[in-house]
């Protein structure tokens, strides 16, 4: 297994109680305050001791040498990180009313990097809200700039550039305690039984590396991605993504120290994770960037007869037929002549970059202009006319829209070279060519990991295509056009989708599903964990997986609400119908999985899913349809009906708005007015369904098991109505499926066996 040093990352600074927006605000918060508020918890988080820290170094000789000049070093810089008898990085504190960017900070604090008796590889200014980060040998830009704010989520970019360890030797780091390679992780990291995640508050936009880098299908947050592969793997571990997308869990399973392996039939889809991660000096990616721009603008085809010839030139490269659904028949028919010109401009003085990894980051600019410069682009309302989208992320289909937008197509180069830049930067700042050497990239299909041996892999996160959504080969033809490329027959016949060009069949979409299940049991060793991320409406679907998961020998251990971001558009359109929530189900390949038992609660199914609903409204005060659906989904599995779901109930509208009021305000349902829980059911089976839903999810949460108290506190709130049972009812269920554990210990469900005679048919 990998040890290398700076795999693991320590928590970030405890910031708890400061509010960086208001630093500028608080009188008497100067530049001593950051140094002891801000600085100096940074410092320590990044493994310096007082032996690293120089502070306010003095010079025996105060000048730098520019040419034949002497300069006076006037400021003295706070602080001079010494590691190994160097100086690694020095930093200047400045109040919170000075702007770090201040072009007269910069170079004195570079003067001082620079002096003959310092020279270290970087230099920074921090206002307490501020950090910013040069290399003293570089260009112009910063190597890393983070607002504190934001300092929770930046950490591991933040972590890896600074911290103390990287610029020691092994012998050093290894003294370190907080540089050793795993602290905390390594010694106590008990695969089998590691805890669920409850749901993670969702950070799509804050990591440049996926946000404005290269649009794709429902991506997934980074953050929530980061937060699985933390919890269910280590450093040096293999962590799988078998639909891998845009490359989000390849992406941050490397940053973590991971080696991931990302499988995509998608040409599109891989293209963007290579070109995201591979290897680039910024510097020379600058330098590529602005030579492309300055050869696009004096090769910008002006004048009608010009247009007209490239865009006959692009035609070859153009010709995809699109699905029955498009409003024009092929490639050709989504951009008018001058984005054809434009595209094809561009196309040429990107191939013609020497270096590849460049040159796949000037393909990515291409790709990405390719998703706003096309008659499908529909701009958006609310973020103005570059925010907008094309039809085929939009809508699903190649949809030309009604009013041509006409972009700035140099302006809009330029606003593509920042996103990249800056997403290669955070990517940079982790991943070096060793790294992403132990990453790999497959072009394949999810039903066939023939590669990979059996039990090879320490954990897979999955985000699989969810039935007839969307059809994602067909939609990518207009930016695999252009980037020559080209989706195979084969591709399409493995494509795990409902519809799209092939009209492919929901049994065809099953049995990839499921082979694909099979095929991650084989690979998966034991006692490691798959999270499977799902979003369908239909629980059809979800029994399909949970049935598939089963039968390939996996346990189901349980399932989490996690939100993908804010409500896609066609939520917004039509909140009654479509859910934008998600679960991600988590299943351990065991030597003995348990089976999930069916329920056979004696009462009518309509009343517990009546019942469901009800303690979901009663939990949030009123429920959204996304929490209803996601809680019935869960209890579904967790007892056993779904399949009892799927028959009755595939579609939730009509029983919510025959037993519900909606309020389309904060698009929520309530009880009706003046009406109380429904009391049908009687009052000990009422219980029993409550009491085993609370304790199994504690057992699967891997809880402690709770007191005659606090279950009490959680079931009865879910039973007050009609007829509020005592106390002593419900010690008396509790009694016949769990047991107590000694003197004024918490409660355990009895036995499999028992659970068994409760419920299984
Ligand atoms: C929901 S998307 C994954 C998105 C990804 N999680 C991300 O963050 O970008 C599903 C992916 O599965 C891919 N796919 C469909 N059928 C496949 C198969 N049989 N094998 C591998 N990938 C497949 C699609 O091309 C698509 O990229």
């Amino acid at each position: 297994m990998n040890q290398e040093v700076g795999s693991w990352i320590p928590a970030p600074p405890d910031y708890s109680g400061l509010d960086f927006g208001a630093l500028r605000s608080r009188r008497g918060f100067k530049e001593d305050s950051v140094r002891e508020a801000i600085i100096a918890p940074l410092l320590t988080a990044l493994g310096y001791n007082e032996e690293h820290i120089r502070r306010s170094h003095s010079l025996s000789h105060p000048f730098l040498r520019t040419g034949s000049k002497n300069r006076k070093v006037e400021l003295i810089p706070d602080y001079a990180l010494y590691t190994e008898g160097r100086f690694a990085w020095v930093l200047d504190a400045k109040s919170p009313l000075e702007d770090v960017f201040d072009s007269g900070h910069i170079s004195q604090v570079y003067s001082y990097a620079a002096h003959s008796e310092i020279r270290a590889k970087y230099f920074a200014i921090c206002n307490g809200s501020e950090f910013v980060l040069y290399l003293q040998e570089g260009d112009e830009a910063p190597v890393l700039d983070f607002t504190f704010s934001e300092i929770a989520h930046r950490w591991p970019e933040i972590w890896r550039t600074l911290n103390a360890a990287r610029f020691q030797s092994r012998s050093e780091a290894s003294r370190n305690p907080l540089s050793a390679s795993r602290v905390g992780e390594g010694s106590a990291f008990d695969y089998a039984t590691r805890p669920l995640l409850k749901e993670i508050p969702v950070r799509k936009q804050q990591a440049k590396r996926h946000f404005g880098v290269h649009a794709y299908f429902t991506k997934q947050s980074w953050n929530v991605v980061s937060e699985y592969i933390r919890n269910y793997s280590q450093a040096g571990d293999v962590v799988l993504d078998p639909f891998g997308g845009s490359g989000v869990t390849l992406v941050e399973a490397a940053m973590l120290g991971r080696r991931g392996i990302h499988v995509d039939l998608n040409p599109l889809a891989n293209f963007m994770a290579d070109a995201l991660l591979a290897p680039v000096g910024i510097a020379q990616l600058s330098v590529a960037f602005s030579k492309l721009r300055d050869d696009f603008v004096k090769k910008m085809p002006s004048g009608a007869a010009e247009i007209a010839r490239l865009a006959e030139e692009a035609e070859p490269l153009l010709q995809t037929p699109l699905s029955r659904d498009a409003d024009v028949a092929n490639v050709s028919g989504l951009f008018s002549d001058l984005q054809k010109a434009q595209l094809l401009t561009l196309r040429r003085l990107a191939l013609a970059e020497k270096e590849e990894g460049v040159r796949k980051c000037l393909l990515l600019v291409l790709s990405s202009m390719v998703t706003k410069f096309n008659l499908t682009y529909h701009p958006s309302t609310s973020r103005g006319d570059g925010g907008g989208d094309s039809a085929a992320f939009r809508y699903y289909r190649y949809r030309i829209a009604p009013e041509p937008t006409a972009l700035d197509f140099a302006s809009f180069l330029d606003n593509r070279f920042r996103k990249i830049i800056a997403g290669k930067r955070e990517v940079g700042a982790c991943i070096d060519k060793a790294r992403y050497a132990q990453q790999s990239i497959v072009q394949g299909s999810a039903t066939d990991l023939g590669f990979l041996e059996n039990e090879s892999v320490d954990y897979i996160y999955t985000d699989p295509p969810y039935g007839a959504k969307i059809a994602y080969l067909d939609l990518s033809a207009m930016w695999l056009a252009w980037l020559g490329m080209e989706a195979s027959a084969q591709d399409f016949e493995r494509e795990a989708i409902q519809g799209g060009s092939r009209a492919k069949s929901k049994l065809s979409y099953n049995r990839l599903i499921r082979e694909s299940i099979f095929e991650m049991y084989r690979v998966l060793k034991f006692d490691r964990w798959m999270s499977f991320v799902f979003a369908h409406k239909d629980p059809e679907f979800w029994h399909l997986i949970i049935e598939s998961a089963e039968a390939a020998g996996f346990e189901y251990v349980g399932a989490t609400p996690q939100k993908n971001g804010a409500s896609s558009f066609k939520k917004r359109q039509h909140p009654f119908t479509v859910l934008s929530g998600q679960l991600i189900i988590n299943f351990r390949k065991s030597r003995n999985p348990k089976a999930i038992l069916k329920a056979h609660l004696g009462i009518d199914f309509a009343n517990v899913v009546i019942e469901t609903i009800e303690a979901v409204i009663a939990r949030y005060e009123g429920a959204q349809i996304e929490q209803i659906n996601d809680e019935l989904i869960i209890r579904g599995l967790e007892l056993g009906f779904l399949d009892l779901l799927k028959k009755e109930y595939s579609d939730l509208a009509p029983i919510l708005s025959s037993n519900f009021d909606y309020d389309p305000g904060t698009e929520r349902f309530f009880l009706r007015k003046d009406s109380k829980f429904k009391t049908h059911v009687d009052v000990r089976l009422r219980i029993r369904y409550f009491l085993l839903s609370y304790l199994r999810r504690i057992e699967i949460a891997g809880g402690q098991p709770p007191t005659f108290d606090e279950i009490f506190r959680n079931i009865m709130p879910l039973l007050k109505n009609g007829t509020t049972p005592e106390g002593q009812t419900i010690l008396s269920v509790l009694e016949t499926i769990a047991q107590p554990l000694g003197q004024g210990g918490g409660w355990r469900l009895k036995g499999t066996e028992s659970q068994g005679q409760l419920f299984r048919d």
